[in-house]
C-alpha cells in the first residue's frame, strides 16, 4: 500500500516539471504565507473589535470601530493578493497534494471564492453604511461569519493534504465512489484556533500598536485616545501569547505527534511565547509599534516554518521530497517573474511611502522621484507585455 501511495505521488506531479530550482519554491512559499497570514488574521481580528464596540463598546472604543470597521475589507483584500502567491507555489512543488485536497472537498473549494466574495462586500457595506446606531451590524456579522467559514475551508485543504494514506478510501468509501466533496476530511482544531483565532488577537494588538505608533507623529494628533488604542493592542497582544502557547502545545501533541515532531514543536512554541511576553512587555505602547509588528512576523515565520515542517514529514513518508522535484530551468519565465516582482515591488514601495508621508504631512522629493520611476518601468512593463503577447499570437 505504502509503494502505491509513493507512486501515485510521483505520478501526479506535472510531468514538465517547476521552472525553478524547487527549494527556492519552498522558501517563497513561506514566506509569502506569513504575509498572508498576517493579513487574513488582522481581517478576522478587526471584524470581531468592530462588531463588538459597535455592540458594547465605550465612546473611544466606538471611535476606534469604525477604524476597525474600514480596515476589515483592506485586510481582506491584502489577504487575497498575498495569498495568491502562496497559491502558485504549494501548486508548482505540492501539487499532487493540492489538486487531491481540492477535489476530496470539491464543493468547498468551489465555494470557496464566493465565500470570500461575500465576506469581503458584507465587511465593505458595513464601513460604508453602519452606523455606531446598530445600523447594518449583521452584515458585519455575517462578513465575519464567512472570513471564519473562508479560514476553516483553507484548514481543510491544508489537512487533507497531509494524508495521502487515507485519500482513496475518503474518495470511495467501501469503493464507493463519492464525488460531492462536501464531507470535511481532515481537521485539527487546535491547528486552526491557533492560525485563525489567537493569531487575529495578535495581528490586530500589533496593527492596534501601529496605528497609536503613525499618528502620534502629527500636528493635531489625539494622544489621549492613541494611548488608549496602543494600550489596548499590547493587551491584546500579552493576552493572545499564553493562549497561543496552550493552543500551540495541544497542536504539536495531537498533529505533531502523528509525526513524531511533538517535541521540536513543544520547543519552538515555547520560544515563541517567551519572545512574545518579552518583547511586548516593555513595549511603549505609543512608540513600539514597529518593534511589536517585526516580533510578530518573526513569530509567523516560525510557525509558517512549522507547517512546512510537518508537510515535509508527512510527504517524506512517501518518498516525497521537494529537492527531488522535477525542474528545468526556464530562464525567460524567470526573467517574466523577477521583472514583475521588481516592477510591483517599486510601485506598492511608492504607494505606501506616499501613504505614510501624506499622512504627516508633506511628500519626500525622493518619494516622488521614486514614484515616477515606477510608472515609468510599470509602463515599460506592460509594453513588454503586450509586444510579447502579439509576438506569440501573431
Ligand atoms: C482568494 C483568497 C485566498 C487565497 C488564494 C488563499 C490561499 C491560501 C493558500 C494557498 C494557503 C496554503 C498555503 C500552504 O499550504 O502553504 C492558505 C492557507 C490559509 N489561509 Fe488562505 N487564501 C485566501 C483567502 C483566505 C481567507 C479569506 C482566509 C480567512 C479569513 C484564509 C485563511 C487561511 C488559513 C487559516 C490558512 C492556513 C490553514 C492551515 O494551515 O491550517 N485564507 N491560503
Amino acid at each position: 500500500m505504502e509503494m502505491l501511495n509513493t507512486e501515485m505521488l510521483q505520478m501526479m506531479r506535472d510531468p514538465l516539471g517547476a521552472p525553478i530550482h524547487p527549494t527556492i519554491v519552498q522558501v517563497l512559499l513561506v514566506a509569502t504565507f506569513v504575509l498572508h497570514i498576517f493579513f487574513v488574521t488582522l481581517a478576522v481580528g478587526a471584524s470581531c473589535f468592530a462588531l463588538w464596540a459597535f455592540w458594547r463598546g465605550s465612546e473611544w472604543q466606538r471611535r476606534l470601530a469604525r477604524v476597525a470597521a474600514r480596515l476589515a475589507p483592506n485586510a481582506v483584500g491584502l489577504g487575497v493578493v498575498t495569498g495568491i502567491a502562496p497559491l502558485l507555489f504549494v501548486q508548482t512543488i505540492y501539487d499532487p497534494l493540492w489538486y487531491a485536497a481540492n477535489t476530496l472537498a470539491g464543493f468547498w473549494s468551489t465555494l470557496f471564492i464566493f465565500v470570500v466574495m461575500g465576506g469581503y462586500s458584507l465587511a465593505y457595506l458595513f464601513y460604508l453604511k453602519g452606523s455606531p446606531q446598530g445600523k447594518l451590524l449583521w452584515a458585519s456579522g455575517l462578513s465575519l461569519a464567512l472570513l471564519l467559514l473562508a479560514g476553516w475551508i483553507m484548514h481543510v485543504l491544508a489537512n487533507t493534504a497531509l494524508y495521502p494514506e487515507y485519500w482513496r478510501e475518503w474518495y470511495a468509501p467501501n469503493r464507493e465512489p463519492d464525488t460531492r466533496g462536501i464531507i470535511f476530511h481532515a481537521y485539527n482544531l487546535p491547528r486552526v484556533t491557533f492560525l485563525l483565532l489567537v493569531s487575529s488577537v495578535l495581528s490586530l494588538g500589533v496593527t492596534l500598536m501601529l496605528f497609536a505608533w503613525y499618528f502620534r507623529q502629527r500636528d493635531d494628533a489625539d494622544r489621549e485616545y492613541l494611548t488608549q488604542v496602543g494600550q489596548l493592542g499590547k493587551r491584546l497582544a500579552l493576552v493572545a501569547a499564553p493562549l497561543l502557547w496552550v493552543t500551540g502545545m495541544m497542536w504539536a501533541f495531537t498533529q505533531g505527534r502523528q509525526f513524531g515532531l511533538h517535541i521540536i514543536m513543544a520547543l519552538v512554541f515555547t520560544l515563541m511565547a517567551l519572545l512574545l511576553r518579552e518583547g511586548f512587555r516593555n513595549l511603549d505602547p505609543l512608540t513600539g509599534g514597529v518593534r511589536a509588528l517585526g516580533i510578530w512576523l518573526l513569530s509567523l515565520l516560525g510557525i509558517g516554518t512549522v507547517r512546512e515542517v510537518i508537510r515535509a514529514t508527512s510527504v517524506a513518508r512517501f518518498n516525497y521530497r521537494v529537492a527531488d522535484y522535477p525542474f528545468v530551468w526556464d530562464w525567460a519565465s524567470v526573467l517574466v517573474f523577477a521583472l514583475t516582482s521588481i516592477v510591483g515591488m517599486s510601485v506598492i514601495a511608492y504607494l505606501a511611502l506616499v501613504l505614510y508621508d501624506s499622512g504627516k504631512g508633506e511628500v519626500r522629493p525622493w518619494v516622488e522621484k521614486l514614484g515616477r520611476i515606477s510608472i515609468g518601468m510599470l509602463g515599460a512593463w506592460l509594453a513588454l507585455f503586450i509586444l510579447l503577447g502579439l509576438r506569440l499570437y501573431l
